[in-house]
């Protein structure tokens, strides 16, 4: 009341990857939105007992992430590791994600041209030939599958592969090595081998390009002659993860999300013009890279009246800015005619997601060819049951049985 002066509190650090357990599985851990509530930079401690800050607003966020003070580059000292396993990957040549400024931009502009907004859109007729042909074999018979396994991954897997020349006959060795990659509880072993077998995979794949050139990503930077095997490997490797897992999650998140708010599944399949404008809303919403992108101060920066020193390491929380109110009123709500483009789901700044623009294309396509041709659509277990990866770097469902 007047007159009463409260403590400042002192929150605990809130412990990360926060889970998810209770409460509803699309939003973030409750330990982050209230820290994003109640103090927007927060002490966070990691699964090593180490700790970094927490950065959960929308304008704090960009200002971290569009700021060259804060370092990509895994090596230095300070930089927050979500697990065991990705601090294990962190000096095996991860490219240019985890690379500054120049060497980062050096590397990028390599591939600029291969992901263009225009490239992409010019693969729409071919995305839209897998999707349907995906459905023929899904539906083929039958009333019921898992639309993980039959098209969720399929569609992006099949595409990223024919962009890079990689053999998609090859999916179920890079598939499973890719998760263990992204798993939270893989550790520094596991990562460390999946992580070995795929960097020789891809050198192999190099080595035959130099012999038979195709017109992929990967036969072209061999053709460049400027980068050796195993950098040229560690690009296709960070291509392939990120290629297919980000946008299979989001497909198969994204179809179970619509279900469970038919309102706006309705409101989708009666006006089918809204589906961009729903893709980047689904993008804000579910925000599947949901653990925090990381960084690590070069030099003190102050950042929202909070001074972070030199070394000292920050992790960007997207699904908290994403559902900041100040940019998104009402945002805990999925609403698929809202005008969510100010999302930062695919990050900000210089590492600002590369492949956009055929993220973008496959879920445009995956999911209005999803709901035109399976009008009966629905779940096939119980919600309660649906298992989400809350113990993935990259959110979305293990399995998504549904039946039509
Ligand atoms: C970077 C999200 C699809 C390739 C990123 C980053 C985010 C992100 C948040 C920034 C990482 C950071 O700053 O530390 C997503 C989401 C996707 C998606 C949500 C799908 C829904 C794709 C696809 C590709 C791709 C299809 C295709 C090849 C990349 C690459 C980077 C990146 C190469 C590194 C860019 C750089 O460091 O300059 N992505 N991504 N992503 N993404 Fe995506």
């Amino acid at each position: 009341g007047p007159g009463v002066s409260r403590p400042t509190p002192t929150p605990t650090p809130v412990a990360v990857p926060a889970a998810r357990a209770t409460g509803c599985p699309f939003d973030p851990a409750p330990d982050v939105q209230r820290a994003h509530r109640e103090e927007p930079i927060t002490r966070a401690t990691l699964w090593d007992g180490s700790s970094c800050w927490l950065v959960t607003r929308h304008q704090d966020v960009r200002e971290v992430l569009g700021d060259p003070r804060f370092s990509a580059d895994a090596t230095r000292p300070g930089f927050p590791f979500l697990s065991a396993g990705a601090s294990e990957v962190a000096d095996s040549a991860p490219s240019f994600i985890r690379q500054d400024d120049p060497e980062h931009a050096r590397l990028r502009r390599m591939l600029t041209a291969d992901f263009m907004v225009k490239k992409m859109e010019a693969m729409r007729p071919e995305v839209q030939r897998l999707a349907d042909e995906l459905l023929d074999r899904m539906t083929e018979g039958r009333e019921a599958a898992d639309l993980v396994r039959e098209f969720a991954l399929p569609l992006p897997s099949l595409v990223i592969c024919r962009l890079l020349g990689v053999p998609y006959d090859d999916h179920e060795f890079f598939q499973k090595r890719s998760g263990i990659l992204l798993g939270l509880h893989s550790t520094a072993e596991q990562v460390r081998t999946a992580r070995e077998e795929l960097q020789d995979f891809l050198r192999q794949l190099a080595e035959s390009k130099r012999r038979e050139p195709d017109d992929g990503i990967v036969s072209r930077l061999v053709a460049r002659g400027e980068l050796d095997d195993t950098a040229i490997a560690s690009m296709g490797l960070l291509l392939l993860v990120a290629g297919h897992e980000t946008t299979a999650n989001m497909t198969a998140l994204s179809t179970l999300t619509l279900l469970r708010n038919p309102d706006q599944l309705a409101r989708l399949r009666a006006e089918p013009s809204l589906i961009k404008g729903a893709v980047e809303e689904l993008l804000r919403y579910l925000t599947i890279v949901h653990n925090g992108l990381p960084r690590v101060a070069d030099e003190d920066v102050t950042i929202g009246g909070r001074t972070i020193r030199a070394g000292e390491g920050v992790l960007c929380t997207l699904n908290t800015a994403n559902r900041d109110e100040e940019i998104f009123p009402g945002g805990a709500a999925l609403d698929v005619g809202r005008d969510a483009r100010r999302h930062v789901a695919f990050g900000f700044g210089v590492h600002q997601c590369l492949g956009q623009p055929l993220a973008r294309v496959e879920l445009q396509i995956a999911l209005e060819t999803l709901l035109r041709r399976l009008p009966g659509l629905r779940l096939d277990i119980p919600f309660e049951e649906v298992p989400f990866r809350h113990d993935m770097g990259i959110y979305g469902v293990h399995a998504l049985p549904v039946a039509w």
